[in-house]
């Protein structure tokens, strides 16, 4: 009986030399270790070898039994992890490649801006997501009854404070705080609470740019857009400036650029007009100036909201805003 459990594994360790892939070794597990496999057959036996040897033949039979399972689950473990085995190892393949994280495309192109706007004299600031109303609205210029406020879809919080439903949030603190001349701009986080679709999430991002100092005209707004959207695009596009109503800016105007997605065509991100809207903007309104402890008499100055997702949409012909957030790999591995 010792012999024939010996030779069992010794044939074992023969037959599993040759196995490569997992339902080979399945099997071959089940011909050895199964319920009805051949170490079960072969311990039937045991009835018939004399009471006082069979618990030296119970221990060599758990013994190979050990063995057995040792050496599938090894041979297991080396198919899972890069689908060969480790029995044709073959130093000369190349190795296996590491997969490496990277950041994401909203971050990329942010950088990229920052940096254009750094070249610009722009500082880069940062500020709460969660807002007062105050900084929200009332201090932009939107009262509590105006309608405004309405195309806003604000996430309302307690005690009257909002998640920001723009960047455009920061400009009276930013104001406040280190006073005019001021140059800065602000990426980050903004909500609406509407339902989402291929261009609407409820959750994405914007990069407000404010400018103050002595002197400052529309045309000094243009040549910063101007600027900018070819640092992000390498090239040259097509833009419009239409006018815009925002209670904080006047003259307002929202910049659309020719949708190259589908270059002007249409599609379902620039619902089918052709043009995307990216970029509204326009002269701080005097309020916010005084609002923010800056003598309109004597400082004006531009701000803009660019739609930076939208933007990242562009960049990379994204046909729907919801991608950006799923955190689908097989979406993020692409850039
Ligand atoms: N905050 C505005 C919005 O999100 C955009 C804007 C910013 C308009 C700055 C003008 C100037 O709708």
């Amino acid at each position: 009986m010792e012999a024939k459990l010996k030779k069992l594994l010794s044939q074992a360790k023969e037959e599993v030399k040759e196995i490569k892939d997992s339902q080979l070794l399945s099997d071959l597990k089940n011909k050895y270790l199964g319920r009805k496999g051949d170490l079960a057959v072969l311990l039937k036996d045991i009835k018939n070898v004399a009471t006082e040897e069979r618990p030296v033949i119970g221990q060599i039979a758990n013994e190979v039994k050990k063995e057995l399972t040792h050496i599938f689950d090894k041979l297991e473990h080396s198919i899972n992890n890069d689908g060969s085995s480790d029995l044709d190892f073959d130093p000369t393949m190349p190795g296996l490649r590491r997969e490496l994280g990277h950041l994401h495309p909203n971050t990329q192109v942010q950088a990229e801006i920052e940096k254009a706007f750094a070249q610009m004299g722009f500082t880069v600031f940062d500020g709460p997501e969660l807002e007062s109303e105050y900084y929200n609205f009332t201090a932009l210029n939107i009262p509590e009854d105006h309608p405004a406020r309405d195309t806003q879809d604000t996430f309302w919080l307690e005690d009257n404070n909002v998640l920001r439903t723009h960047t455009s949030n920061l400009q009276v603190r930013m104001l406040e705080k280190y006073g005019a001349p001021f140059r800065g701009i602000f990426p980050g986080r903004a909500f609406r609470n509407e339902s989402t679709d291929a261009s609407h999430d409820h959750t994405f991002y914007q990069l407000e740019g404010l400018l103050v100092d002595k002197n400052i005209n529309i045309g000094h707004l243009i040549a910063v857009m101007k600027s900018l959207l070819s640092a992000v695009f390498q090239a040259e596009v097509t833009v419009r400036l239409r006018p815009g109503f925002f209670p904080f800016v006047e003259p307002g105007f929202e910049m659309d650029i020719k949708c190259l997605v589908c270059d002007g065509l249409g599609c379902p991100v620039c619902k089918q007009s052709g043009w995307v809207e990216l970029m509204p903007c326009g002269m701080v309104h005097p309020k916010v100036l005084e609002n923010g402890g800056v003598n309109p008499q004597e400082y004006s100055g531009f701000a803009f909201g660019l739609g930076l997702t939208r933007l990242v949409m562009m960049k990379y012909k994204i046909n729907d805003i919801r991608l950006l957030q799923s955190g689908d790999l097989r979406f993020l591995r692409q850039f």
